[in-house]
């Protein structure tokens, strides 16, 4: 079986990895070609792609190695500007694999659409809504034949009231199994083609047909153990504790600390051209769903004294439609992955952001994030200065040492040495 845990990756050159990748998922010629590339898509697809287009834009794409995810070794493609970020989510995988790895569930592919109506008895509308639930399904479901075909499709209708200051009015919900999608399309598409009926049922008007993307019932949830002695003793174990309990209770650290696992979860949900808007929007709404903005995972310890960290955040993802079946970059992406539904991919996505989160509060909890974004910076700037390899590592400490890192400090220590 494939073993993503690849020894000093980070060291070895752009071809190493590349092909360190190649084998392990399997990619073809044609594949490599599109990662080495630089790039994505082509003008004229942005063009079809969005109104007024000017051109196109690239993000890093990087792997994070070392990822066990229900028993099975993950080589992740994430896209994200953020230095550190790839690196840290390595580096808890690694230590998750001792105790296994990230042990992931996540619910069907369910969507929520919504129908708005307003001028009706919102008593007697929705009886006649619920009585009518069968014929709503059959309709909406005419929308889909492959889901249809799957068993998957439109599978409950239900209604709610809302009381606004424009009056009483309707909200009919119905939820949709969309399979490998992500779904919008099909949910609005649904939500459109049941609205007349409704409306006949009802006696109201329909305003909005449109999907909720607040994706409570295709929630990614996991957890992952992380070894004491990994972490440097009981003292670091508490202290990310402590950290944790921080952001439970306050909402100005619970934002910076989901910040810190979007940047997991938003670089993989990029690299496999998700809606990440959609993700975010959900997100943010589920760590407030306790009447609190609060943290979207939960750090404490398991009976060994181990650190044991779980996630629960909505996921709606996709492998099939939309900019994945066309972004060249973004296939390739998906096939290193080589996920076989939705599902499999949202416990992967889940399992990296709990992992980012891992990492970020253990180097606050520890050292801080400045020294290791400091390094890393520094390297970048040492590299953009043209310093050699052989010259690296002292450049890097002396602009660190004395206090003043960038391009012409690099080039005044090189000379010197
Ligand atoms: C930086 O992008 C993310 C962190 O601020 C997250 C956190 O504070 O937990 C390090």
């Amino acid at each position: 079986m494939a073993n993503s845990s690849i020894p000093k990756f980070h060291e070895k050159t752009r071809e190493e990895r590349i092909k360190i990748v190649e084998s392990f998922a399997a990619l073809s010629k044609e594949d490599v070609k599109i990662l080495k590339s630089d790039g994505g898509i082509f003008f004229n697809q942005a063009n079809n792609m969005v109104e007024n287009a000017i051109g196109t834009i690239s993000f890093p794409l990087g792997i994070a190695t070392n990822f066990k995810i229900n028993g099975r070794d993950y080589l992740v493609p994430m896209a994200i500007e953020e230095a550190s970020v790839i690196a840290a989510a390595s580096k808890a995988a690694k230590i998750a694999r001792k105790h296994g790895g990230f042990i992931m569930e996540s619910d069907e592919s369910y969507s929520i659409g919504q129908i708005q109506v307003v001028d009706t008895n919102v008593k007697s509308a929705t009886h006649k809504i619920m009585n009518a639930a069968d014929k709503i399904l059959k309709l909406a479901n005419t929308k889909s034949k492959t889901l249809s075909k799957m068993g998957k499709g439109a599978k409950e209708v239900s209604c709610k009231e809302l009381k606004t200051k424009s009056g009483k009015m309707l909200v009919v919900e119905l939820l949709i199994d969309v399979g490998d999608a992500m779904g919008a399309n099909l949910t609005n598409t649904m939500c459109e083609g049941i609205a007349p009926l409704i409306e006949k049922l009802t006696g109201g008007r329909v305003i909005l047909r449109i999907l909720s993307n607040y994706s409570t019932k295709r929630l990614v949830k996991g957890k992952a153990i992380f070894d004491k002695d990994d972490l440097g003793g009981t003292e670091i174990v508490d202290n990310i504790i402590l950290a944790y309990q921080f952001a439970a209770n306050d909402p100005y650290r619970a934002v910076t600390h989901n910040k810190g696992i979007m940047n997991g979860i938003i670089a993989v949900a990029n690299s496999t051209g998700q809606d990440t808007r959609a993700i975010e929007a959900a997100a943010h709404a589920y760590a407030s769903r306790n009447g609190k903005y609060a943290a979207l995972t939960e750090w404490k310890k398991d009976k060994n004294g181990n650190l044991l960290g779980k996630i629960e955040v909505p996921m709606s993802v996709g492998i099939v439609g939309g900019i994945i079946n066309v972004h060249p970059m973004i296939k390739v992406c998906n096939k290193i992955l080589g996920v076989k539904s939705a599902k499999e991919l949202s416990c992967i996505i889940g399992a990296v952001g709990l992992a980012q989160n891992f990492s970020a509060i253990r180097a606050l909890a520890s050292e801080g994030i400045q020294k290791g974004h400091m390094k890393l910076h520094a390297k970048n700037i040492a590299a953009s200065a043209d310093v050699p390899k052989s010259k690296m590592d002292e450049v890097i400490s002396r602009m660190i040492s004395d206090g003043n890192i960038s391009v012409t400090s690099a080039k005044e220590i090189l000379k010197e040495l």
